[in-house]
This record gives C-alpha cells, sequence and structure tokens, in this order.
C-alpha cells in the first residue's frame, strides 16, 4: 500500500464555533535522499477556547469585536517518502446557510520524489482570511492568491469526496473559478448569512513525471492528476446592503504605498520586513487591519487608516514563499465593511542555483522609510549564477534558467524575461489575462 493514512484525531466536543482551516506542507533541507516536510495548519474558530483545544501554544490573531480568532501551527517531519493524508478534527462549522454541521479537513500529502524535479512535491501554498464579507448589494470578485513552490499548476475546485468534506454543498451564492476568483452578483436580503465555504486546491505537473519511491517502485503522473491536494476553507458573509459600493464610502479602499494584490517581495532570514498598508473611508470608521500569515507576523497602527505588518522570519522559514492576506475592516453603528481581500507573497532566503558557487546576495527589503515609488512594488534581487555556457551562443538556455529560478522563487510563470546588453535582466509580467 502507497498510502498510509494519518489521522490526528483530537477530543470531539459539541461547540459549533469552526470557521476554516488552510493546511499546507513543503519539502524543506533536501540533502541526497534525506529531507524533511514543514507542515502548516491555519485554524480559525469564535473562540480561543475551541482554538487551545486544537493548539495549546499556537500563534493567533483575533477579530477585534471577537468574530474570530486565527491560530497557525507547524511541525516538521522526516522523510516518509510516500503519500498519505493528514487531518485533524476540526469540530463543527458555524451556523451556515448551506447546511453543513460537521467540518472535515484533509490534506494529502505527496513526498514521493519527483523525476522531474528530483526531489519531493511541496503543496500549493495560499492563505485566506477566515471571514470574507460583502454587502448583498455589492459585486465582488475575491481572488485567492495560490502559487505552486515547484512551478506545477494550480486548480481550484469545491470539495466533493467523503474524504474531503462531510456534507459537500457549496454556497450557492457566488461562482469559482479554476483559477480560485470567487464571483459574487448583487442579490437580494434573502440571501443574506454566513456560508461555509470548502474548496481544495491541487497541483498538478506541467509534463508527464514519475513518482519514485525509496524502494524503487514508481508511479506515473501525467498533466491531469494531481500531486497533493490541500483543503482551503472560510466563511463567506452576505451582509445586508451597503447605502453605496463606491469602495472608499463605506468599504474601505486600500491607497498608496498598500502593495498591490500579488506583489513580490524578497527577504533574507532574520531581516525585518514592514509592510504599509494604507485604507480609506468617508462614510464609515476604520476600525482595523485583519490578516493571515506566517506565525509572528505582527500589525500595528498608527490611527486613521495607518496600518503596518512587521516580520522577521527565522531559519524555519527559510527557502519558501509565504503570503500574507490582509483586509482593512470599517464599520457604523452595527453595519461592518470590508476592504477587498489581498495578499502579498514574501519569498524567504537564499537558495544554491543553477550550480554549486552560485551566490544569491541579499535583497532590499521593502520598508515604510523607504517606499516604492509607483504602485506597483519594485523588487531588488541580486543573483549570481555562474555557468560555462557563453552568453553569445546559449543565451536561450541561460535566459530559460533565469526565468526557471524566478518562478521558483515565487513569480508568475507567465514571466517575460529579458537579457539586456550591460548584463542586467529585465523582467516583465505580460498582461493579466
Ligand atoms: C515499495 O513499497 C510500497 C509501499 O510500501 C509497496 O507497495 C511496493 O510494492 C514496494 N515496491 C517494491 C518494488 O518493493
Ligand atoms: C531524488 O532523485 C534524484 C535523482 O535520482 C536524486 O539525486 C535525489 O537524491 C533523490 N532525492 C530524494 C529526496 O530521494
Ligand atoms: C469580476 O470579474 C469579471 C470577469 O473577469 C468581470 O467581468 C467583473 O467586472 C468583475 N467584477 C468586479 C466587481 O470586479
Ligand atoms: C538568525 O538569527 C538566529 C538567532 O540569532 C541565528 O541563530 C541564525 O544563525 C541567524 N540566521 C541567519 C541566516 O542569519
Ligand atoms: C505602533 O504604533 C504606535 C502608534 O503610532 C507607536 O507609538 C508604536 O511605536 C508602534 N510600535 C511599533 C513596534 O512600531
Ligand atoms: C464600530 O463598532 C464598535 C464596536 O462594536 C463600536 O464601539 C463603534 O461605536 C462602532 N463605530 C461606529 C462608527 O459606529
Amino acid at each position: 500500500m502507497l498510502l498510509s493514512v494519518l489521522l490526528l484525531l483530537l477530543v470531539g466536543h459539541a461547540k459549533a464555533g469552526y470557521k476554516g482551516a488552510v493546511f499546507t506542507y513543503s519539502t524543506k533541507d533536501v540533502q541526497g535522499k534525506r529531507f524533511s516536510v514543514m507542515h502548516r495548519y491555519k485554524l480559525s474558530y469564535s473562540s480561543y477556547e475551541e482554538l487551545e483545544l486544537r493548539c495549546t501554544s499556537c500563534s493567533n490573531t483575533e477579530e477585534s469585536r471577537g468574530e474570530w480568532c486565527l491560530g497557525e501551527f507547524a511541525w516538521k517531519w522526516k522523510n516518509v517518502n510516500c503519500g498519505s493524508y493528514d487531518g485533524l478534527n476540526t469540530g463543527n462549522w458555524i451556523h451556515n446557510r448551506n447546511g453543513i454541521s460537521t467540518s472535515l479537513a484533509q490534506m494529502f500529502v505527496e513526498v514521493r520524489n519527483r523525476s522531474d524535479i528530483n526531489k519531493p512535491n511541496s503543496s500549493p501554498q495560499t492563505r485566506v482570511l477566515p471571514v470574507v464579507r460583502v454587502p448583498s448589494n455589492c459585486p465582488r470578485n475575491i481572488s485567492l492568491l495560490t502559487f505552486d513552490p515547484d512551478g506545477d499548476e494550480v486548480k481550484c475546485r469545491y470539495a466533493s469526496s467523503s474524504s474531503e468534506c462531510d456534507t459537500c454543498t457549496p454556497p450557492s451564492v457566488f461562482s469559482l473559478s479554476s483559477s480560485g476568483t470567487l464571483s459574487f452578483s448583487p442579490t437580494d436580503s434573502s440571501s443574506e448569512g454566513p456560508y461555509a465555504v470548502q474548496l481544495m486546491i491541487e497541483d498538478f505537473p506541467r509534463e508527464t513525471m514519475m513518482l519514485m519511491q525509496n524502494n524503487g517502485s514508481t508511479s506515473l503522473r501525467n498533466t491531469n492528476s494531481a500531486i497533493s491536494k490541500i483543503p482551503v476553507q472560510f466563511v463567506f458573509k452576505v451582509d445586508p446592503a451597503a447605502p453605496s459600493c463606491t469602495e472608499g464610502e463605506y468599504l474601505p479602499r486600500f491607497l498608496s504605498p498598500t502593495p498591490e494584490h500579488g506583489a513580490q517581495i524578497f527577504i533574507d532570514v532574520n531581516q525585518t520586513l514592514e509592510i504599509p498598508i494604507r485604507a480609506e473611508a468617508t462614510q464609515s470608521v476604520i476600525t482595523e487591519l485583519l490578516f493571515s500569515g506566517p506565525v509572528n507576523v505582527v500589525k500595528n497602527s498608527s490611527g486613521s487608516g495607518h496600518f503596518t505588518l512587521r516580520w522577521t522570519p527565522s531559519g524555519d522559514e527559510n527557502d519558501e514563499s509565504h503570503p500574507i492576506c490582509f483586509v482593512v475592516q470599517a464599520n457604523v453603528s452595527s453595519s461592518v465593511y470590508q476592504s477587498v481581500h489581498q495578499c502579498v507573497v514574501v519569498t524567504v532566503g537564499n537558495r544554491p542555483t543553477v550550480t554549486s558557487t552560485t551566490v544569491v546576495a541579499p535583497t532590499i527589503p521593502l520598508t515604510t522609510s523607504n517606499p516604492p515609488p509607483r504602485t506597483s512594488y519594485l523588487t531588488v534581487l541580486k543573483l549570481k549564477i555562474s555557468t560555462t555556457l557563453s552568453l553569445k551562443d546559449n543565451h536561450e538556455i541561460i535566459l530559460k534558467t533565469i526565468k526557471d529560478e524566478l518562478i521558483r522563487r515565487g513569480l508568475h510563470p507567465d514571466i517575460k524575461v529579458y537579457l539586456r546588453s550591460d548584463g542586467s535582466v529585465e523582467v516583465k509580467k505580460t498582461a493579466a489575462p
């Protein structure tokens, strides 16, 4: 048997305060046949009491009115070299309009060696806020930020089988695209209320490849067969109609220098990253910044819609890209309004590339005292690639190597890379589809 089922069962109990989870894993510290697997679990509940049943000393954040708390815990496992399910008994969902009671969150972890990348797989990566809100009269697209550390194709779908959900009814109020965009169209007050969203995100190889077990047995995967799959669950809340859907009035609007959705930021271990976030709302009062990010991201507020997220990555986060997602929330009496849901990707650390003599110089992190000149993010990455190939004869190969490395570090596969005559490299993102 290739699959072993690993279920971490915890004491069941009757409270119904589950508000979602995101599980991911990444393969690390690969040395020859040895490697470790970092598992990360994000869990959200209505109360700390329920969260603490699952993780006693996990790092957490909360919504100030007590709507939710969100905890993350991580652990590193040694080489198992097989595929396995990794799940938690997450408890019962909060009351929701699609009638889901028992929750189930399981990730399929595949860590057999891949013939295409010569190392075990890492899962797709993403994060999402526990509760995403939109007024019933306002159209909105929520685009989940997803990417894959191995450059695989990432697809999103509703959970649909008994290993993925107990009750699988998807919310009726939005449509989901395989790229992970939830499109909400205005509806009437009869649709208001919370919906339980249960998604699975999978990675697919771009070419047929083999999974190889230590004992020599192999298994073929083509571009239609998922390698791993992760659960992404949260609450989608349709609120009473807002007096206006224009961003910046009741719904907070992000202002410069807030990084745009999908912005890439590079930083090294032990360096401190500061992400400035600014928002305005003329007809409501901005109350807080809500976020979901790696353990130890801290937020600070200096009033009137000015916020900072600060993070100093540690060795455990090295060689990985980490999403950080945020919304700004505002209110007027009992009405609560959220900005759009935005995420950035922070890539941590040095990684030897191409040959063993490669040197990756420190990158310039973003700081509040040094804001980027435009709304798009300027990222400086110094990368030294040593090769015996000549630039004149092997232009294409060198370009492809640089491009592959940038994609491996989290840039979108659609980037275009140009080698300029002064030796510098220009990277352009092709127009969004
Ligand atoms: C390798 O191990 C797997 C899982 O334990 C088993 O199913 C398979 O038959 C083994 N293959 C060989 C060639 O021993
Ligand atoms: C994966 O396979 C490659 C090529 O066969 C080998 O060099 C590498 O050590 C293997 N890695 C692991 C973790 O088994
Ligand atoms: C959502 O996306 C669709 C398809 O790209 C687009 O037609 C629509 O205008 C978008 N809606 C909003 C509110 O951005
Ligand atoms: C980061 O800081 C820790 C604690 O001071 C230290 O042990 C570690 O070596 C540092 N790592 C790097 C890559 O600088
Ligand atoms: C957080 O913001 C407050 C208010 O502006 C400021 O006094 C404080 O120094 C900030 N804290 C940090 C760690 O920057
Ligand atoms: C926003 O909500 C808080 C907490 O419920 C409340 O104290 C505050 O008065 C509200 N703000 C407005 C402008 O209504």
